[in-house]
């Protein structure tokens, strides 16, 4: 005759299968966690900046700042292509203003935006100006930055 388990003792043996389970759940949830920003992080450092500061104005400023083309120097939130003003500030002057907003109405992206996705974003910028905006941007930049 078989020795019978106590029913207390399967009764534990029951309660930590239960214990093991769900930590290895969480334990599953948890590294595709980790493993989905792992993945974020190198998809972000593998991604080329001007794409990265293209993906950033669509998804941040576009709505405020406008695209390529369209707009007028008088149009406010003011257009950042070639039509607009930006281009007269120096990347030193732009990158301080992105960071720190202007009140009341330029929300602050220094929380949200890295210094280095603040430059890609700026990169990004340029590429809607006309070749002699561009140089004489960067005349500016050497001067004042
Ligand atoms: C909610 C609308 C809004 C959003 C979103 C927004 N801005 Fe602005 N931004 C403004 C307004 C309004 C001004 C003008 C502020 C002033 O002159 O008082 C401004 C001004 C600026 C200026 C200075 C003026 C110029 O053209 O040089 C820069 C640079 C700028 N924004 C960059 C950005 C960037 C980059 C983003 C995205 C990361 C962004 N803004 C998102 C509303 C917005």
């Amino acid at each position: 005759m078989g020795r019978a388990i106590p029913r207390s003792r399967l009764g534990v043996f029951r309660r930590s299968w239960i214990a093991a389970e769900i930590a290895l759940v969480g334990l599953l949830i948890g590294s595709t966690g980790v493993l989905g920003a792992v993945r974020d992080r190198w998809d972000t450092l593998s991604e080329p900046p001007a794409a990265r500061g293209a993906r950033i104005y669509q998804m941040q400023c576009f709505g405020c700042h406008g695209g390529e083309s369209g707009g007028a120097i008088t149009d406010r939130p003011p257009k950042h292509n070639a039509r607009g003003h930006t281009w007269h500030h120096a990347d030193c002057e732009l990158a301080a203003m992105i960071g720190r907003g202007i009140a009341p109405d330029m929300p602050a992206y220094g929380g949200r935006l890295d210094a280095e996705e603040i430059r890609a974003v700026i990169t990004h910028i340029r590429t809607m100006w006309t070749a002699e905006q561009r140089t004489q941007q960067e005349d500016l930049t050497r001067a004042r930055c």
